[in-house]
């Protein structure tokens, strides 16, 4: 971790984001639901934003969680996304993003996506760099950073095994 000093406590407020898209025919398949991709790309986008009003470093993204696509997002709705910091570690911060889509002309909102993503902050070199620490006043939000911890120690299990993997497929062969 390089040398710098994290800014004070913050509050998830401060950088909870919204961003409120329409889906254009751009972005979708034959069939005129939104494409699973650019749904991804939205949701690095929101999480980032969010790290870096957390932070005001630079982030990149370490990791997202298998994601599940409850219902389509059709050409011509509205595409919502919500993201807040969940957890901070020391150089790393879990977000939360749920997605919502919205019919434009009847307002009726569904939950169609939820994912749970890793930033890593880091300096002009790409090391790691601490991260202000995330204020938990209620318990609601004690009890989604014990979970997130959680969340944290199964995904750096799954990296291991995937570094393990990568070693292993790497070796030359006999
Ligand atoms: C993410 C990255 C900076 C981590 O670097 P690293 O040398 O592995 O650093 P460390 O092992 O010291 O880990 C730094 C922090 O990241 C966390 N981390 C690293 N990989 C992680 C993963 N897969 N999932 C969750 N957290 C992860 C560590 O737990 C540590 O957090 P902490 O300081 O809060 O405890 C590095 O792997 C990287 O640059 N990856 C590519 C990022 C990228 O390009 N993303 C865009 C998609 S291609």
């Amino acid at each position: 971790m390089s040398e710098h000093t994290a800014s004070p406590t913050k509050r998830a407020s401060e950088s909870a984001t919204e961003m409120i898209q329409a889906v254009l025919p751009n972005d979708a398949n034959p069939l005129g639901f939104m494409l699973g991709g650019a749904v991804m790309h939205l949701i690095d986008i929101a999480g980032a934003i969010t790290c870096l009003k957390h932070t005001r470093q630079r982030v990149v993204t370490a990791a997202v969680d298998g994601l599940q696509f409850l219902h389509p997002i059709r050409v011509g709705d509205l595409v919502i996304l919500k993201a807040r910091v969940t957890c901070t570690f020391t150089t790393s911060i879990e977000v939360e993003v749920q997605v919502f889509s919205e019919e434009a002309l009847t307002g009726v909102r569904k939950l169609t996506c939820h994912a749970y993503l890793t930033f890593v902050a880091v300096d002009e070199q790409g090391n790691p760099v601490q991260v202000p620490p995330l204020l938990l006043e209620t318990d609601e939000a004690r009890c989604r950073a014990e979970e997130a911890r959680a969340r944290r120690g199964e995904r750096l299990r799954a990296k291991q095994a995937l570094l393990a993997r990568e070693a292993e497929m790497l070796m030359p062969s006999t």
